[in-house]
C-alpha cells in the first residue's frame, strides 16, 4: 500500500491506495466523488475524464499513484463558486446536451479542455474532439451545439434535432 496525497477540487486530499489502484476508483471510492462515471473501465467512453494537471485524462487509463502530487479537476469542481452551474453545463442544460446523463460528467470536463486550448473552435474540430467520448442517448448533435453555445458562437444555424 502507498500512501498518495494531490490536490482535489483545489482541496489536498490523501490516501493509502494499492499499486494497482485507478484513479477513477480513488475518486469514486476513497474520495466519494462519484460524479466521475465508469462506463466501460477499457479506456473506450470518456465517461470518467477528469483533469490532472489541467490536460483531460481518462481516469480509468491511470493509476492513482502516478496522479501523487498533482492538481485534480472533477466534475464536482465545475460549478461556479455561488454553486450555479458554469457555462458549459448551463449550455448543456439549455441545449438539451444530455439525456441519461451518464456521459455528461466526461463531456462536460472533455468541453471544458477544449475550450481551454480551442476557445472560438468550429464544429468539426468539437466533433474531433469528443471522438473518445460516447453517448448512447442523444446522437451528439445537442451536445456538440451546446459546446458551440458555451464557446459565445451563434447556434442558431445548426439545425434541432
Ligand atoms: S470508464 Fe474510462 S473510458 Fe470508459
Ligand atoms: S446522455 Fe445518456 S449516455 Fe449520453
Amino acid at each position: 500500500m502507498t500512501k498518495v496525497t494531490m490536490t482535489v477540487n483545489g482541496k489536498a486530499v490523501s490516501g493509502t491506495v494499492e499499486g494497482r489502484t485507478l484513479l477513477t476508483s480513488f475518486l469514486r471510492e476513497d474520495l466519494h466523488l462519484t460524479g466521475t462515471h465508469v462506463g466501460c473501465d477499457t479506456s473506450q467512453c470518456g465517461a470518467c475524464v477528469v483533469h490532472v494537471n489541467g490536460k483531460a485524462v481518462k481516469s480509468c487509463t491511470m493509476f492513482a499513484i502516478e496522479a501523487d502530487g498533482a492538481e485534480v479537476s472533477t466534475i464536482e469542481g465545475q460549478a461556479n463558486e455561488d454553486g450555479s452551474l458554469n457555462a458549459i453545463q448551463a449550455a448543456f442544460q439549455e441545449h438539451h446536451g444530455l439525456q441519461c446523463g451518464f456521459c455528461t460528467p466526461g463531456m462536460v470536463m472533455t468541453a471544458a479542455s477544449l475550450l481551454k486550448e480551442n476557445p472560438k473552435p468550429t464544429v468539426d474540430e468539437v466533433r474531433n474532439h469528443l471522438e473518445g467520448n460516447l453517448c448512447r442517448c442523444t446522437g451528439y448533435h445537442n451536445i456538440i451545439k451546446a459546446i458551440m453555445a458555451a464557446s459565445g458562437q451563434d447556434v442558431s444555424a445548426i439545425a434541432a434535432e
